[in-house]
């Protein structure tokens, strides 16, 4: 079984607990931090991503751990009829509610709180779903999972990008000197959170990647299900259907 990581070691206090108050607490410099982090490049990741689910020219669909929204406000070139960003942190979804109304969308866009293993919504309910770097933080990946299928249409489309290890061992290298060492000095430095961007490593370092994950989403009961990596492997678009 893989090791769990959690935020702040805690072993008084599940994962989930932890995940929601790290990311109430770095939620102001999140969009900033990775941006920067990424080099901007993140965007594009989620166009890519945006770009497979539009195949199906989704009415409805979900945004899994939407954090403040950038995957969900993305989806939206698609003009679908309603986008739902689910997400257990109210302190990241307050940042995406505020760039909702400022782009003038928020009857489109609507944030709910709301846990991705233990969804409230119906089977079959939407058309598509993205997860944009929140699969890792599932306290119980396999429930978080099984339950996207569920709330997914027979047909739909699911796209989940994650941060990934790049396969090249050189490039391993000197992407993991960048982002064992930099990521999370650079983090401490802008967020209030010391722990935050040093669970980020970490927590990647045991998340299960590319066919190793391939074929827990199969074993789901997901189809078609594929990988691709991005930016030489430091990220990584996962695509299945219903
Ligand atoms: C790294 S952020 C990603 C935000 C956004 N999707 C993006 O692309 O930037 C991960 C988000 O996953 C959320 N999250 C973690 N576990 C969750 C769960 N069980 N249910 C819902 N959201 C969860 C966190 O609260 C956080 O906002």
């Amino acid at each position: 079984m893989a090791k769990i990581v959690t935020p702040y070691n805690d072993e008084t206090r599940g994962k989930k607990e932890q995940v929601e108050e790290m990311f109430d607490n770095i939620a102001r410099r999140y969009d900033f931090l990775n941006h920067l982090l990424s080099l901007g490049i993140d965007i594009s990741w989620r166009k890519k991503a945006v770009k497979y689910i539009g195949g199906i020219n989704p009415r409805k669909v979900l945004d899994i751990a939407t954090g403040t929204g950038d995957f969900a406000l993305e989806a939206l070139v698609l003009k679908p009829d309603k986008v739902t960003g689910l997400d257990i942190s109210e302190g990241m979804m307050k940042y995406g509610r505020e760039k909702a109304k400022a782009m003038h969308v928020e009857n489109v866009v609507e944030f709910v709180k709301g846990d991705s293993e233990k969804m409230e919504f119906t089977d079959n309910s939407f058309d598509a779903i993205t997860v944009g770097f929140g699969v890792r933080n599932f306290e119980n990946l396999e429930a978080g999972l099984r339950e996207m299928l569920r709330v997914l249409k027979p047909g739909g489309r699911v796209a989940i990008l994650e941060a990934s290890q790049p396969p090249n061992t050189i490039i391993r290298f000197v992407f993991g000197l960048y982002f064992n060492y930099i990521v999370p000095a650079v983090g401490r430095l802008f967020s209030k959170d010391v722990r935050a961007y040093t669970y980020l490593p970490e927590s990647v370092s045991v998340f299960p990647s590319g066919f190793e994950f391939i074929k827990i989403l199969e074993n789901i009961g997901f189809r078609n299900v594929e990988w691709k990596p991005l930016t030489l492997g430091a990220c990584a678009l996962y695509t299945m259907e219903k």
